[in-house]
C-alpha cells in the first residue's frame, strides 16, 4: 500500500533499481512515499501559509502553467505573482522528478494546485467530499480512452500532518459497485460536449468513472465498513499515486501542493493495471 522511497534529490539520475521498484509500485497501485524530500517554501512564502490566500469559492488555488493563470486566490499584484511562482517552481519540481523516476515517455503536466484550507471542517455535499473513500474522475475533463491520472502531493504544512485513507484494490470496489451503476441517459455526454460543460465528449468509460466516484460516497455502509489503511503524510513529505485507481480519502491537514500528470494508458509498463483494463476485463466489452 506504500512504498517507502528515500530520494532526497528532485532530480535524477536515479538508481535502476529505485527506478524499477517506483513503477512497480506505482502501477499495481500502492502510493510512493517520499518521506525525505521537502519542498521547501522560501521566507517570504511562509506568508502564504494562511486560509486567507484563497478566495473562499474554490477548495483549491490552482494554476495553469502554460498561461501563467492562477484561479481562486484572493491575492492581487505583487503577492499574486510570488504565490504562483511558489507553486510554478513546485509543479517544476514534480514533473522533472515525474520525468527522471518513471519509464513514462510522454507525461502531460496539467494543474497545479496549492490547497491551504484545514480539510477538516469544511462542508461540502457529499459528491464534492475528498474526505470520503473515492477514485478521482473529473466532470469537465473526460479520459476517454482510460487516459491516467498521476498526482504528486507534498505536505507544506509547518507542523500538521496530512491525514488520508487508502481503500480496497480497485478490481475489488469495482466488482462490487459496477452491477448496481445506473445507466447515464443516452446522449447526455453528447450534450455536454456541445454545451462546453465538458472538454471534449465522455467516453463510458468516463461516465463509468464518474459514476464509480459518486457511489461510493454515497454509500455510507462502504464508507463505514469498507477496509481501509490510515496513512500519516508528515510535514515536509510528498507522494504520488494513481488517483483514478487507488481510493482515497483526505480526512485532515493544511498546506499541500499538488500537480496532476496525464498519461496514456499505453504508456504504462503494464496497460493490464489501468482501471479501464480492469473495468473491461469485469463487464467483458470495450468501455472506451
Ligand atoms: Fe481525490
Amino acid at each position: 500500500m506504500l512504498e517507502e522511497l528515500p530520494l532526497t534529490q528532485w532530480k535524477g539520475p536515479y538508481d535502476a533499481d529505485t527506478k524499477a521498484r517506483a513503477v512497480a509500485a506505482l502501477e499495481s497501485g500502492a502510493v510512493l512515499f517520499f518521506p525525505r524530500l521537502p519542498f521547501r517554501l522560501l521566507n517570504s512564502e511562509t506568508q502564504f501559509l494562511t486560509a486567507g490566500v484563497a478566495d473562499g469559492k474554490a477548495k483549491n488555488i490552482s494554476l495553469d502553467h502554460t498561461t501563467g493563470r492562477m484561479q481562486a486566490s484572493s491575492l492581487t499584484g505583487d503577492k499574486a505573482q510570488a504565490l504562483a511562482a511558489m507553486i510554478e517552481r513546485f509543479g517544476a519540481g514534480a514533473a522533472s522528478l515525474v520525468r527522471d523516476l518513471l519509464p513514462y515517455r510522454e507525461v502531460e503536466r496539467a494543474r497545479t494546485s496549492f490547497r491551504p484550507v484545514q480539510v477538516k471542517g469544511r462542508s461540502y455535499s457529499k459528491i464534492s467530499d475528498d474526505r470520503l473513500l473515492h477514485v478521482d474522475a473529473f466532470p469537465s475533463r473526460p479520459m476517454r480512452d482510460g487516459r491516467r491520472i498521476l498526482r504528486f502531493f507534498a505536505n507544506v504544512a509547518p507542523d500538521s500532518p496530512r491525514h488520508w485513507h487508502v481503500g480496497e484494490p480497485f478490481e475489488d470496489f469495482a466488482r462490487a459497485f459496477l452491477p448496481r451503476l445506473t445507466p447515464h441517459p443516452p446522449g447526455r455526454s453528447w450534450l455536454y460536449d456541445k454545451l462546453g460543460v465538458t472538454r471534449g465528449r465522455r467516453s463510458r468509460y468516463d461516465e463509468t468513472m464518474l459514476s464509480l466516484h459518486d457511489a461510493a460516497k454515497r454509500d455510507d455502509a462502504f464508507q463505514q465498513t469498507s477496509p481501509q489503511d490510515a496513512i500519516s503524510f508528515p510535514p515536509g513529505s510528498c507522494w504520488l499515486v494513481f488517483t483514478d485507481v487507488v481510493l482515497h480519502a483526505a480526512l485532515g491537514g493544511e498546506f499541500a501542493l499538488e500537480q496532476t500528470f496525464h498519461l496514456d494508458v499505453g504508456q504504462m509498463a503494464d496497460p493490464a493495471k489501468a482501471p479501464i483494463k480492469v473495468l473491461e476485463r469485469l463487464r467483458g466489452e470495450s468501455v472506451a
